[in-house]
């Protein structure tokens, strides 16, 4: 897949309009600031610490090389022109497992709730299955009611919960571990 290609466009539910396409080079920027702005506000999600400039360098020339070969599909939502979500599917990387997809979606606090991580999501379902991949696999923090609403609303099942599998503010969380079946 090449980047910065357009998928979809839509209305968020506020009227803001959306544009999901591929990353590229020029969201270095907005993603290295969302990032870090997900950190900060201890969203849940399994990075716990700021990223540098260079580190985001890194990921995302590895992430636009596995974007272009098919490895990895990258989605962002812009609105404004600004990078607002991120998300992913990479693929199981051994002949036993390249039929299976694991997910990873984030949206940056001010853009949730407006139905951006359900429409980003049917669109990485429809992706996945012109991957020609069979299943879907995600995981969550047990106490992220929101993502978990929205995965099974989905069709994602909850097939599995590893006990205290995260320790954030003094606390143990189980990670609830989800599928859905694409055939
Ligand atoms: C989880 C996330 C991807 C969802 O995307 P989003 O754009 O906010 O979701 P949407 O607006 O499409 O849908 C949100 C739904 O959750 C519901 N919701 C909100 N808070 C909720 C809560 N505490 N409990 C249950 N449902 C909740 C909303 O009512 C809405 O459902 P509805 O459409 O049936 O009314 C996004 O909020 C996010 O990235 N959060 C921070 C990072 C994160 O948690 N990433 C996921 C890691 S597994």
């Amino acid at each position: 897949m090449k980047a910065g290609e357009v998928i979809c466009r839509l209305s968020a539910r506020d009227g803001r309009k959306v544009v999901l396409r591929t990353i590229r080079w020029e969201d270095l920027d907005d993603l290295l600031e969302m990032i870090n702005s997900l950190v900060e506000e201890k969203a849940d999600i399994v990075r716990a610490e700021k990223v540098s400039r260079t580190e985001e360098i890194d990921w995302l020339a590895k992430a636009l090389s596995r974007l272009e070969k098919e490895e990895v599909f990258y989605l962002v939502a812009e609105v404004d022109g600004k990078v607002v979500a991120n998300s992913e599917i990479g693929r199981g990387y051994t002949s036993y497992d390249r039929h299976v997809g694991g997910i990873g979606i984030a949206i940056r606090e001010g853009f949730r709730d407006i139905g951006i991580g359900t429409e980003m999501m049917r669109t990485l379902i429809k992706q996945a299955r012109a991957m020609g991949l069979k299943v879907l696999k995600l995981s969550a923090f047990e106490n992220n009611k929101r993502a978990i609403h929205v995965y099974e609303r989905l069709g994602f099942v909850q097939t599995g919960r590893i006990p205290r599998k995260f320790f954030k503010e003094g606390k143990y969380v189980d990670e609830i571990i989800m599928a859905l079946l694409l055939e």
